[in-house]
């Protein structure tokens, strides 16, 4: 299919009329002196954030929100294998194409997030990736997505996690993926999105890449053992996406530790975009301004280091408000304190984001926009 039809299919649904025509109107935007994307664009950085579509299309206020604060999407879900081939061949980018079309219409950039993951193989797919001619399936894919979503989309994770320590020597993760094709897997599939995509930012993205824990650690090790080869290789990687789902639970963030790993990844001549930031909380029992606040003072440490790296090229939160975050408040995380809700109340839901479930910004928002503001 062509750029033009592409295109023109995309921007004709019902939905352009409607987003173009937002008025901002939402109170948290009132609140803020400046959007997020006004901060970061003048520090020649971008601010984003993961969206679904369907939470944007329910909720008015959301939508402006997200107009007002973002200049990036993520798509949270629609652009994934398992979500837009669920039969061989049959592709439906239905809830992508709409999301395609919010962002073009308010000239928002999108990420191409993400076509190889572990996580969102299709069915169907499983054992076709094995048989002789397996990466043929793969390459229908790409296929698929790039041509739709080439000229919409400038930066794509094209392997999402690859690294699983404790399993293998170098550190790779032990994935369909692997299985199927050998270790080359990754490079081939940075080629493959090369020729389909000759102009475009290709990426891998990583987690549990921030703490100073023996496990990542060893993950921070292994990525660089693998972007070094693939470097010395002559692959096409532009840079890394550091997913940083930080967590209360893991300790101490140090500057030390992570400045180096950035450096590190930097003096590759890769950039880095810190690209799916939220914060998972442990003590549910405390008051709600005090789990905001330690939400808000990681989530500054973690930043002020990151934005000391120049590589660092942009901001994206994975959703906005906790109303939509995947992060759940488990069971664990309830029997830890026996005693506690026992008047039928609850720790309500995880509090990670910028925003709160009725879209106020909480202390995580001033952090954000002051670690940026400091940097000018
Ligand atoms: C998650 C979404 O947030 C969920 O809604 C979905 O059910 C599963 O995937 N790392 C990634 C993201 O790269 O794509 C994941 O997103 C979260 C972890």
């Amino acid at each position: 299919m062509s750029y033009r039809t592409t295109r023109r299919q995309v921007l004709s649904s019902a939905i352009v009329a409607s987003v173009s025509s937002a008025r901002l109107t939402v109170d948290c935007a009132q609140a803020a002196e400046e959007p997020l994307s006004g901060a970061f664009s003048r520090n020649n950085l971008y601010f984003g954030s993961a969206v679904r579509i369907e939470e944007v299309v329910r909720n008015q206020d959301f939508r402006n929100l997200l107009l007002h604060e973002c200049d990036y999407f993520t798509p949270e879900v629609a652009l994934k294998w398992a979500a837009v081939e669920r039969s061989p061949g049959s592709f439906n980018f239905t809830s992508m194409d709409a999301l395609a079309n919010f962002a073009l219409a308010n000239r928002k950039r999108l990420c191409g997030h993400t076509l190889l993951w572990h996580k969102s193989v299709p069915h169907w797919a499983t054992a076709l990736l094995f048989e002789k001619d397996g990466w043929r399936i793969v390459q229908r894919y790409f296929e698929a997505a790039f041509s739709r979503y080439g000229h919409a989309i400038d930066r794509w994770d094209v392997v999402n996690e690859p690294i699983e320590t404790g399993y293998r020597m170098d550190g790779l993760r032990n994935s369909i993926f692997l299985q199927a094709f050998g270790t080359d897997y990754v490079a081939r599939a940075l080629w493959e999105a090369r020729q389909l995509a000759p102009g475009a930012k290709l990426m891998i993205n990583e987690f549990g890449l921030e703490y100073d824990l023996r496990v990542e650690h060893d993950r921070r090790y292994h990525l660089l053992k693998l972007l070094e080869r693939l470097r010395q290789a002559g692959v096409p990687l532009d840079g890394i996406g550091l997913q940083a789902h930080l967590d209360l639970s893991k300790g101490a963030l140090s500057a030390d530790v992570l400045g180096r790993f950035l450096k590190e990844i930097a003096d590759l001549g890769l950039f880095i975009v810190i690209s799916e930031l939220d914060v998972k909380e442990h003590e549910y029992i405390l008051p709600v301004e005090q789990r905001d606040n330690r939400v808000a003072d990681e989530t500054r440490r973690y930043l002020d280091i990151a934005f000391g790296q120049p590589a660092v090229r942009g901001l994206i939160t994975w959703g906005l408000s906790d109303r939509h975050s995947w992060l759940q408040v488990t069971q664990e995380d309830v029997a830890r304190y026996p005693n506690a809700w026992k008047d039928g109340s609850t720790p309500g839901v995880n509090r990670g984001l910028p925003f709160d479930y009725s879209l106020k910004p909480k202390p995580m928002y001033r952090a954000i926009a002051d670690s940026v503001r400091r940097l000018r």
